[in-house]
């Protein structure tokens, strides 16, 4: 054997992450959160977006959050590999909440065949996979059960775009032959949400609903096993639960229906029976509104007792109860449940709907959604204290990398992912005072080694569906 004629061999062996099934470099910190303010000045007084914010012994490493976003791309419930690349890779983009998209806690409650599910425990391991790798590289990952009520059963937007672009005139509503359930789409009422286009639902019986409890506490235990940090309930766009608050979807004359005590009943059932398995974080999201004021008057009229549609003073009273029993986010969307609705979508459409509820609801932590999309926007809304964490959506479809922009947009600098950081040198300064950008050779660290700024498009248009 040669001997090596170098002076000293390197003695440290690579650090993999423990226990990870295949070799991973340790990440030393949460990917996105700030980096150590004593050798990185900058990082003195962050601004807000990067302020970690714990919950129930769960530390987010900082408050840009990913939306919920279907992917139709499961297969019989299960995460497929699209799944694993397309969370996976925001975990290695310092976002400081991921979450699975809308995820069916019974099969007829998903809204295409080719959803996400978890009825099964078959189904678990496609979830730990992800969960897994999330959390080696010290990522926050959640997930959003969930029952799409009378929106069930529906071919993907793709499909429905082609087949409507190719002519089709008929419904939306998937054969059984096509592993669709037209027959077993069931809702509060049997009110269709579009007649001939959506499928005509069959009205929940008392069975139903009590089995459906079961569902929700049967995916907790789940998401247990799975190792899951926190569960968001759907409430929102016009799907199951929203149908249940609405007095429009929902015509009932049982204790499920009528009051607004009644009409909420559910939602808070299944709040509080998660809440009792689940000791992590337990957020909620709701339509805050059903936009319906210049079509139908007030969410309530004058002079009398009847709510007419679902609207913001309902929200606040559901969300005060919601608080009450021990959720620990609402996530302010609105709309979904009818077609009449006048959204005027703008940059924080929505976020007037959160700021009345971080404004009325003391013991609740508020988060806005909604056409978010640049650093400052997000730091904003924090900062003026009107909701104390962001959700984004699109935005990270198309961008990524944000969270990293973001703090180098806001003068900070965060942990990228160990492989990456040669990316980020431009934001990886070790600043002696915390003002203005430094510069080298003639460029600032904002333009980076490349001479650049980094580009961000114009604000984007509001998606014509959201699920
Ligand atoms: C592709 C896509 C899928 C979505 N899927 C869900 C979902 O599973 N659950 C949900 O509550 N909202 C869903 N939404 C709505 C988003 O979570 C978000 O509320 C909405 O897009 C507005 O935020 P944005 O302007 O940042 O995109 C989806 C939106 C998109 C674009």
């Amino acid at each position: 054997m040669t001997k090596s004629s170098v002076s000293e061999l390197f003695p440290y062996p690579a650090k993999g992450v423990e226990g990870y099934p295949t070799f991973l470099p340790y990440q030393p910190q949460s990917i996105g959160s700030l980096l150590d303010e004593k050798e990185y000045k900058q990082n003195v007084n962050p601004p807000k977006l990067f302020e970690p914010i714990e919950i129930r012994g769960v530390t987010f490493p900082n408050r840009a959050w990913v939306a919920p976003m279907c992917q139709y791309s499961a297969d019989d419930g299960k995460l497929t590999d699209h799944h694993f690349i397309h969370l996976g890779a925001m975990a290695q983009r310092g976002w400081g909440s991921i979450m699975v998209e809308a995820t069916a806690v019974v099969p007829e409650g998903r809204i295409t065949p080719q959803d996400t599910g978890l009825w099964e425990d078959a189904q678990i391991e496609s979830y730990k996979r992800v969960v897994d790798y999330v959390h080696a590289l010290k990522g926050v990952i959640g997930i959003q059960l969930a029952h799409a009520g009378r929106k069930a059963s529906t071919a993907t937007p793709w499909d429905s775009r082609q087949a409507l672009e190719g002519g089709w005139q008929g419904s939306t509503v998937v054969s059984e032959e096509n592993g669709g359930w037209p027959n077993n789409v069931v809702g509060p009422s049997p009110i269709s949400f579009l007649e001939g286009k959506y499928a005509d639902p069959v009205e929940a019986s008392g069975e139903y609903i009590q089995n459906l409890k079961k569902a929700f506490a049967a995916a907790t235990e789940r998401c247990k096993t799975i190792g899951f940090d926190f569960i968001e309930i759907h409430g929102a766009h016009g799907y199951l639960l929203h149908e249940f608050v609405d007095p429009l979807s929902n015509t009932r004359t049982d204790q499920y229906g009528g009051s607004l005590d009644n009409r909420i009943r559910l939602p808070l059932e299944i709040a509080e029976i998660i809440r009792e398995k689940w000791d992590k974080p337990l957020f909620y999201r709701l339509s805050a509104t059903d936009w319906l004021d210049d079509v139908l008057g007030p969410e309530k009229g004058k002079n009398t007792d009847k709510w007419a549609w679902w609207g913001i003073e309902q929200t606040t009273i559901l969300t005060q109860k919601l608080a009450d029993l021990g959720v620990d986010v609402i996530d302010v969307s609105s709309g979904g449940n009818d077609l009449r609705q006048k959204v005027q979508p703008a940059p924080s459409y929505q976020l007037p709907l959160a700021d009345h509820i971080k404004q009325n609801v003391k013991n609740i932590i508020v988060g806005a959604v909604g056409i978010i999309t640049t650093p400052t926007q997000a730091n904003d809304i924090i900062e003026d204290d009107k909701a104390d964490v962001v959700f984004l959506a699109r935005q990270v479809l198309r961008d990524i990398d944000f969270p990293l922009e973001a703090a180098l947009e806001l003068g900070v600098a965060v942990a990228p992912a160990v492989q990456f950081d040669r990316a980020w040198g431009r934001m990886l300064v070790k600043r002696k005072n915390d003002d203005t950008p430094q510069q080298k050779h003639g460029v600032t660290e904002v333009q980076g080694e490349e001479g650049l700024k980094p580009k961000r498009g114009p604000p984007p248009e509001l998606h014509s569906s959201i699920p």
